[in-house]
């Protein structure tokens, strides 16, 4: 597959996907807490995205994928569907949202602590959430691929941590998943370089403990191998003429300057 340049027409309707994604995050957070189950913000987010927004839940029935929202808990590493189990005091929880309105795709995730996070795990999110806006922030024409996935591999693994090699960010638009694959590790100044109208996401995962990843016989659920916590945010990007747009920005979020 190609990668596509969007037209302008296209562009806007993927400002308001996007939005609609992330206005399913700020909606969700005063849910996440204690004694809930992962099954009632899939039915809390199902139901906002389809009767309030009027969009539909791409993950539902992609590839076979039972529910409305990825939730990934603790040593899940994304894809993780959401079930019975309630939350519990001290856990990270990675919510996934990608809806579709009038045609086109906004994907966005982030991380909720449930009431006191362990201080590892929570400069891990930090760590986490910190790489994805120094990769954002170095998005614009020519830019290449490899000089997003370096900054983030650098910045993470300077802490000491690891970036999963089996999952990355991908184009976006009229399909969920389009040419570019955005991978979070790599090489300055190799790769594709981008250009404007590129539409495309950032969601890099990384592992308290080493990379290495499985995948639980639900043929869905990625577990880190070392069952140690790893987290991911994700934001969908508009590449304009002399920088970047975050498609998928919240009201909780600082706005991301261009690097220098
Ligand atoms: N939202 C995920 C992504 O960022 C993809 C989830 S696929 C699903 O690409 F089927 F698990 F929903
Ligand atoms: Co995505
Ligand atoms: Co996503």
């Amino acid at each position: 597959m190609a990668v596509s340049i969007k037209t302008g027409d296209e562009i806007e309707k993927m400002k308001v996907a996007g939005r609609l994604a992330a206005e399913v995050l700020e909606m969700i957070e005063e849910h996440v807490k204690q004694g809930v189950t992962t099954d009632t913000l899939d039915q809390i987010c199902h139901n906002y995205i389809v009767n309030e927004q009027k969009a539909i839940p791409a993950p539902l029935n992609y590839r076979g994928f039972p529910k409305s929202i990825c939730t990934s808990v603790n040593h899940q590493v994304c894809h993780g569907i959401p079930g019975k189990k309630k939350l519990k005091n001290g856990d990270i929880i990675n919510i996934d949202i990608t809806v579709i309105k009038d045609g086109f795709h906004g994907d966005t995730s982030k991380m909720f602590y449930v009431g006191t996070p362990l201080p590892h795990n929570k400069r891990l999110v930090e760590t986490t959430y910190e790489s994805l806006r120094r990769a954002i922030a170095i998005v614009k024409p020519g830019t290449r691929l490899g000089d997003i996935g370096s900054l983030i591999q650098k910045f993470v693994e300077a802490r000491n941590y690891s970036v999963v090699r089996e999952y990355c960010g991908h184009g976006i638009g009229r399909n969920f998943h389009e040419d570019p694959q955005v991978v979070h590790y790599g090489t300055a100044g190799t790769g594709e370089a981008l250009v404007e109208g590129m539409t495309f996401t950032i969601e890099p995962m990384v592992n308290l403990g080493k990379r290495n990843v499985k995948l639980l016989g639900d043929q869905w659920t990625v577990v880190t191998k070392d069952h140690k916590a790893s987290a991911q945010w994700e934001h969908t990007i508009l590449v304009t003429a002399d920088g970047f747009e975050v498609l998928t920005l919240r009201a909780d979020e600082e706005p991301i300057l261009p690097a220098e």
